[in-house]
C-alpha cells in the first residue's frame, strides 16, 4: 500500500527513511533478504536484487528470519546416504535448509534441480577434516587435537566450489547472461567451470603473470574469457567491478554474500565431524577474507541458533609480504589496533593505511599468489568474524609457508602455498603460547598444487627443511 502511495503522489525517494522503509517492506513476506552490515545505515533489499552492496557502498548479508530446527543435524548426516540425490551428495547442498536463500521446497528435487546449481554433487564432497600425524609433530601438538580439512579435493581444486556453486545459483535465480570475477586464480578457475557447466558467459580478470600456471590454464580450459591487467590482483579487481557496472555481469568475487553462504560449509563439515562439538580455534589463510568472513557468519549464526554453546576463535593466517590485516589489527601502523568496535570500525584507518601503501610504492609481494593481496575487499566483515570469534592475526614468511605446505605433502595429502601458511601458522601460534597444548585446532587448507615447480624448486634444494633432493 505504502509503496502504491509514493508511486502515485512520486514523492521523493532521496529521503532516505523512506527508502529504509521501502527497504524492510519489499522484504516482508521473505524468509530471506539481503541486509546492509553496517547496522547504522540497515538498507533491506530483497533476494532477487543483484546488488552486492547497498547504495552507500556497505556490503551486504543475506539474512534468514527462521530459526532452523536442530534436529536437522540428523538429516544432514542421513544425507551421506545419498539416496539417488546429487543435492545430497553435494557437500554445499547437503546443508540446503541453512542456506535457502532461493527459498524452495528442499525436500523437492524436482525443485533442487531447477534452482541449484551443482556440479553433479561434487562440491564440498571429498572435503572434510583429517588427522595428519606428520603436521601435528611438526606444530608441537598430540595428532588427536590437529584437524586438517583438505578444501583443494573440490572438483575445481580449491575451497572456492564451496561459494561459487552458491553465488551462481544466485546468478541464475537474478537471470544474469554473464559472470565476472578478479582472480589470483583459483575463483576464475572454480567460475569458469561452473559457467561452462551452466552454459553461462564468464570474464576473468587476472593479474598479468602472477597466476600460478595450473590455476591459468584451467580458466582457459574452461573457455573463460580472459582480461588480462597490468597491476595485482587489487588493480584487476577495480577494473573487474569497474567494467561489470558499465557493461553489466554478475561479480562472483567473495564480495558477493551468496558466496559466503556456500563457503559457511567447510566449517559446516568440519562441525559435522566433530559431532558439533566446537574445536577452539579454527585456522585460515587470509586473503581478501571472505573465508573469514563466512566462518565468523557461520558460527554466528549457529550460536544464535543455539546450535553450538562454544565459540572456536579464528586465526587468519597472512603471508608477511601482503600482510595488510595482521599490520591494522595487530597496531604495526600508527599503533591503533584496528576492530569492528560494535559496528563502526576505524575506516578512515584503512584508508591512511593504502594511502601510505601507495605513497610508498608497496605492493604485495610473496610466492603464495593466492594470498599476494593488499586490500582485502572483505575486510569489515572479517574484522567483525574476528570480534565475534576473539580472533587472532598472524604473519609467516615464504620459507615457513613452503614447509608447511611440504609437511602437508609427506602425510599424502596436497595443499597449495598459501594453505601450507596454516600449518605454519598454527605452529607459529603453538609457539607463541596463543594456541595451547591441549587445544583443538582445525585448520582449513584451501586449495590443492597447481604451481607444479613449487615442490619441485623445494625439494630440489638440500637446504630445505623437508627436502629430499633426487639421487643421481
Ligand atoms: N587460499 C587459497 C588457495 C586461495 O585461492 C585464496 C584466495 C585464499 C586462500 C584466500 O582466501 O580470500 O577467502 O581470504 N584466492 C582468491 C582467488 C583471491 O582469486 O582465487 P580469502
Amino acid at each position: 500500500m505504502l509503496v502504491n502511495l509514493i508511486l502515485k503522489h512520486r514523492l521523493n525517494l532521496q529521503d532516505f527513511k523512506l527508502k529504509l522503509v521501502l527497504s524492510i517492506l519489499s522484504t516482508m513476506q521473505d524468509n530471506a533478504f539481503l541486509k546492509c552490515i553496517d547496522s547504522q545505515c540497515g538498507l533491506e533489499y530483497s533476494i532477487s536484487s543483484a546488488r552486492y552492496e547497498c547504495e552507500r557502498g556497505h556490503l551486504l548479508d543475506v539474512k534468514y528470519k527462521k530459526i532452523p530446527s536442530r534436529a536437522l543435524k540428523e538429516l544432514f548426516y542421513s544425507r551421506r546416504n545419498p539416496q539417488g540425490s546429487i543435492f545430497n551428495e553435494s557437500g554445499v547442498w547437503r546443508f540446503r535448509e541453512l542456506l535457502n536463500f532461493s527459498q524452495i521446497d528442499t525436500g523437492s528435487l524436482e525443485e533442487c534441480s531447477k534452482n541449484l546449481v551443482s556440479l553433479d554433487g561434487a562440491e564440498g564432497r571429498q572435503s572434510k577434516p583429517y588427522h595428519m600425524s606428520k603436521v601435528a609433530d611438526f606444530v608441537g601438538l598430540k595428532n588427536e587435537n590437529l584437524l586438517l580439512q583438505p578444501e583443494g579435493y573440490n572438483p575445481s581444486g580449491s575451497f572456492k566450489d564451496n561459494g561459487m556453486a552458491t553465488a551462481v545459483t544466485h546468478a541464475k535465480l537474478v537471470k544474469a547472461k554473464k559472470i565476472v570475477c578478479a582472480s589470483t586464480g583459483n575463483t576464475s578457475a572454480a567460475a569458469g567451470m561452473y559457467a561452462a557447466n551452466e552454459n553461462i558467459k564468464c570474464d576473468v580478470y587476472i593479474p598479468s603473470g602472477q597466476i600460478a600456471p595450473g590455476k591459468l590454464s584451467q580458466a582457459y580450459q574452461f573457455g573463460a574469457q580472459l582480461i588480462q591487467v597490468d597491476g595485482n590482483f587489487d588493480d584487476a579487481f577495480s577494473k573487474s567491478l569497474q567494467d561489470a557496472k558499465k557493461f553489466g555481469g554478475y561479480t562472483v568475487n567473495s564480495v558477493n554474500p551468496f558466496r559466503i553462504e556456500g563457503q559457511k560449509t567447510i566449517p559446516y563439515r568440519a562441525l559435522e565431524n566433530l559431532n558439533w562439538e566446537t574445536p577452539d580455534w579454527i585456522v585460515y589463510p587470509g586473503g581478501a577474507l571472505g573465508n573469514t568472513s563466512s566462518c565468523g557468519k557461520c558460527l554466528n549464526e549457529l550460536f544464535e541458533w543455539g546450535w553450538i554453546k562454544k565459540i572456536p576463535r579464528i586465526a587468519v593466517v597472512n603471508a608477511d609480504g601482503a600482510n595488510t590485516l595482521y599490520e591494522l589489527y595487530n597496531g604495526k601502523f600508527e599503533e591503533t589496533e584496528l576492530r569492528w568496535n560494535k559496528g563502526k570500525p576505524d575506516t578512515e584507518l584503512i584508508q591512511r593505511y593504502y594511502a601510505h601503501l601507495d605513497e610508498k610504492g608497496i605492493r604485495p609481494n610473496t610466492k603464495a599468489t593466492a594470498i599476494q593481496i593488499g586490500r582485502p575487499s572483505n575486510i569489515l566483515k572479517g574484522l567483525r568474524s574476528l570480534e565475534f570469534t576473539n580472533g587472532v592475526v598472524i604473519q609467516v614468511s615464504d620459507s615457513e609457508m613452503l614447509d608447511g605446505m611440504s609437511i602437508v605433502g609427506l602425510n599424502g595429502f596436497d595443499c597449495e602455498m598459501a594453505s601450507g601458511s596454516v600449518p605454519a601458522g598454527i605452529k607459529k601460534l603453538i609457539h607463541e603460547e596463543v594456541i595451547k597444548k591441549d587445544d583443538v585446532i582445525i585448520g582449513i587448507l584451501t586449495g590443492r598444487q597447481k604451481d607444479a615447480m613449487l615442490p619441485v624448486d623445494y625439494h630440489n634444494n638440500p637446504k630445505n627443511r623437508f627436502a629430499r633432493p633426487p639421487k643421481k
